[in-house]
């Protein structure tokens, strides 16, 4: 499907081996962390609308280029939440709201225990940051709060993508774009992407 973006730079690719490296220490991969969700976000937002701004350099009248859109940084807690300061660096003022779904070991289903969006949207464009798209179950759930939230252009911004999990989400929603640093092989039986990194939260806090 066309709506799947597997980045093809080189910078991505050489970072995301390093990532997937057992021996990768929390403080560096939390580095890698941020650096590839920039590389990715900066890929995810190449259809961003802008609107001409006219200013003066110091020597000229121009008219530039200004972005239209107010974008929403939606990391899937936890382990969505490293990849928000490498793509706020590029973003200052983009808004950040969180959403909190834990997986429930048995089921393999996504359980809500965060969301303080308000009523209306504040965002016209909503980037949801989750390193692991694996199941799915995830970032289904957080695509149908955002769209019950009434964001009208939301696209998927992941490291490493299983077949499984992509094709839930594309299934569900169609309609959402999904960017990936790579695409793995399959989902284990415990629902961990291989070959993956692990798991990228316990490899983000020091907790595993
Ligand atoms: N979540 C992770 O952190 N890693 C996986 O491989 C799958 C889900």
């Amino acid at each position: 499907m066309t709506n799947l973006h597997a980045s093809q730079h080189p910078l991505v690719a050489h970072k995301l081996t390093r990532l997937r490296d057992r021996n990768t220490d929390p403080k560096k991969f939390r580095e890698l962390v941020r650096e590839i969700a920039a590389l990715l976000a900066y890929e995810a937002t190449a259809d961003l609308q802008i609107t001409p701004k006219k200013i003066e350099t110091p020597l000229a009248s121009l008219v530039g280029t200004e972005l239209k859109e107010k974008i929403g940084l939606v990391p899937i807690l936890r382990a969505g939440l490293g990849m928000v300061e490498g793509i706020w660096e590029l973003m200052p003022t983009a808004e950040v709201w969180h959403i909190g779904l834990y997986r429930d070991e048995r089921t393999l289903k996504p359980v809500e225990y965060y969301n303080k969006l308000p009523i209306e949207p504040t965002v016209s464009v909503c980037l949801i940051l989750d390193p692991m798209l694996a199941t799915g179950g995830s970032a289904v759930a957080t695509v149908d709060v955002l769209k019950r939230w009434g964001v009208k252009k939301i696209k998927f911004v992941g490291l490493i993508g299983a077949p499984e999990g992509i094709s839930a989400l594309q299934i569900a929603h169609p309609d959402v774009p999904i960017y990936l640093a790579a695409i793995d092989e399959r989902l284990n039986e415990h629902g961990y992407i291989l070959p993956g990194l692990g798991d990228a939260g316990d490899r983000q806090f020091g907790t595993g």
